[in-house]
């Protein structure tokens, strides 16, 4: 039997440096565990277009079409500002989630304890957290119809659409519903039913699949802005959240910051089961390029590294090594190996991007 594949998409900004770190994570689990893989390197975004006019060309998408999972970098960069906008880095990243079908982003967000101290929330706010946003990844307003900037009346307006179709609803409630089975058996369900027709639906059919298929699993429904509000009051009242494209964007930002840093959280975007049983798959960290910092060496590869784990447990079905993983950066940051987003203002020299992965490989050599 082959190796399983993997297509690698560093992008723009940070991202190359932070996956370059993964890599050394990736050839660990070969050296190590006997999990090999055949690793492939694309382009994506900026780098795609200073390459070929395209934030993402076709037969980049084809190759992502065919591998078992695609691990993302990062997109976007102020060289890429003045573009036009059907050509902007973030359009590669859209392009990839769409085509792929990948509905379902998982986004946790963990409290470190370590970390606990970094959140702008109390301590015992956020210690222990360990929350997942579902959030709906390829519909909604991000690509609902009619969409543009359209003249009227002798103005301008400019138009995106809310549109949820029942089976759009139906397959990321389920998603949520059998994540929520494997953790505290809790799901809410964030819309604003309150105003939006497609909330209504939304809750609607939430409600419908959880009667019909998932009634041990406890169901709540909560609008959008009292949970962004619930979100920084009372975070560890949350096990699954499942929400919108758009709704989804914004609270997983806000559940980011509970966490301390941006530079910890990784992301998965799930689709349909292929052939061989796997899901469409890409793994990206929720971070963005970071162009300040871009080149320097300062950027946290914890994310990346994370949004792989989560590949081995998601896609791999290696649960037992993505607790290693995990655990290898839960006990670097114990020991005070910290980036400089992870620095006190006192907090002496921080790490570089690289020692920061040797020191997740030294833990995970500790671990055998
Ligand atoms: C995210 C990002 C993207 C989004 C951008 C880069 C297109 O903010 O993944 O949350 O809006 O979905
Ligand atoms: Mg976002």
């Amino acid at each position: 039997m082959s190796n399983p594949s993997l297509l690698i998409l560093a992008g723009d900004g940070i991202g190359p440096e932070v996956m370059a770190e993964v890599s050394k994570i990736i050839d660990w689990f070969g050296a190590n565990r006997g999990l090999n893989f055949d690793v492939s390197h694309d382009l994506v975004g900026g780098a795609a277009y200073d390459a070929h006019g395209v934030p993402l060309a076709d037969e980049t998408m084809a190759h992502a079409q065919e591998v078992d999972a695609v691990l993302l970098g990062a997109v976007g960069g102020p060289k890429y500002d003045d573009l036009d906008f059907s050509v902007k880095p973030e359009r590669g990243l859209l392009r990839l989630r769409k085509e792929m079908d990948l509905f379902a982003n998982l986004r946790p967000a963990q409290c470190f304890d370590a970390l606990a101290d970094f959140s702008s929330l109390k301590r015992e706010v956020v210690a222990g957290l360990d929350i997942m946003i579902v959030r709906e990844l390829t519909s909604g307003s991000y690509f609902g119809e009619p969409r543009g900037i359209f003249e009227e009346n002798g103005e301008r307006v400019g138009i995106n659409t809310q549109r949820y179709t029942e089976s759009e609803i139906d397959r990321v409630a389920r998603a949520a519903f059998d994540l929520a089975r494997k953790r505290a058996g809790r799901v809410c369900s964030m819309e604003k039913a309150n105003v939006m027709e497609s909330g209504i639906l939304w809750r609607e059919v939430v409600q419908a699949v959880h009667d019909a298929d998932y009634a041990d699993i406890e169901l709540s429904h909560m609008y959008a802005d009292n949970g962004g509000m619930q979100l920084v009051r009372n975070p560890k009242q949350f096990d699954v959240i499942v929400t919108d494209n758009l709704f989804g964007d914004l609270l997983s930002d806000v559940a980011a910051m509970l966490t301390g840093s941006l530079g910890m959280l990784p992301s998965a975007s799930l689709g349909a089961p292929m052939e061989n049983g796997r899901p469409k798959a890409l793994y990206e960290p929720v971070h963005g390029s970071a162009p300040d910092i871009a080149g320097q060496g300062k950027a946290n590869p914890s994310a990346c590294i994370l949004s792989f784990a989560m590949a081995l447990r998601y896609s791999f079905d290696e649960g037992a090594e993505a607790d290693r993983l995990e655990a290898a950066v839960e006990k670097v940051l114990a020991d005070g190996v910290r980036t400089a987003d992870l620095m006190q203002t006192d907090g002496g020299t921080p790490a570089s991007t690289s020692q920061m992965g040797d020191a997740v490989i030294a833990a995970l050599d500790a671990s055998l």
